[in-house]
């Protein structure tokens, strides 16, 4: 299995670490139910703003649900669905933007949909799956053909399964997957007493 942790300038919890987003899914491999509700769990147990847990996952097995998995994976850009097509399940994350105690808009929901995710990726890397998000998805097609509700915004389609080798995918992808993983200088983003003046390391 091909790892690529975080090269950090201090060690981090390995979970974090060692999370990525890889392409190569092995399509034989199904999730067990679960495996599935554990990652789901970890989902719920973020934190949110007022506690209003503004998230709304829809799952797409392809195991439980081959037609449904079917039309979610339609939804996804080309590039997406060239290798998202061997991911074993496909779960869409939404939110519901609006308070539902006084109707009015919920500018957090988002950040706490983000949250969410990211406990449903860690716990995925814990359990030995792998997960990939995407926003690269038709808006207005995932809506029509998944049925959603007007309120509801969708954030990011996640790939999730088991991995394959990294030779099963060609040409861009497979150099995608084997290049380093990079990040930003630690000092550009994160500033310490005033903003811009970079965070000493
Ligand atoms: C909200 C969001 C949208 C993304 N959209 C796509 C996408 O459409 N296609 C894709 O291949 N990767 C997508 N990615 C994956 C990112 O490219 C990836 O997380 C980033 O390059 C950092 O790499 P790492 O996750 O391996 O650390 C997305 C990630 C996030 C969080």
């Amino acid at each position: 299995m091909l790892k690529k942790p975080a090269t950090t300038e201090i060690p981090i919890h390995e979970l974090i670490a060692h999370r990525w987003s890889p392409r190569a899914f092995d399509p034989e491999r199904m999730v067990p139910r679960e495996q599935l509700l554990a990652l789901l769990e970890a989902a719920r147990w973020a934190p949110s703003c007022r506690g209003e847990e503004p998230w709304r996952f829809l799952i797409f097995d392809k195991q439980t649900q081959p037609q449904a998995w079917e039309k979610a994976l339609n939804c996804l850009e080309d590039s997406n669905q060239k290798w998202a097509q061997r991911a074993p399940v496909l779960i869409l994350a939404t939110i519901v933007n609006i308070f539902e105690h006084n109707d009015s808009p919920n500018r957090w929901a988002a950040y706490d949909c983000g949250a969410a995710c990211e406990n449903l990726c860690l716990q995925a890397v814990h359990l030995g799956l792998i997960t990939h998000q995407m926003g690269g998805f038709k808006l207005a097609k995932t809506h029509e053909l998944l049925g959603l509700p007007v309120e509801v915004t969708c954030m990011s389609m996640i790939a999730l399964g088991y991995q394959a080798d990294p030779q099963i995918l060609e040409g861009d992808y497979l150099t995608r997957e084997l290049a380093q993983r990079n990040r930003k200088p630690l000092g550009e983003q994160f500033f310490e007493a005033e903003w811009e003046r970079p965070f000493k390391i």
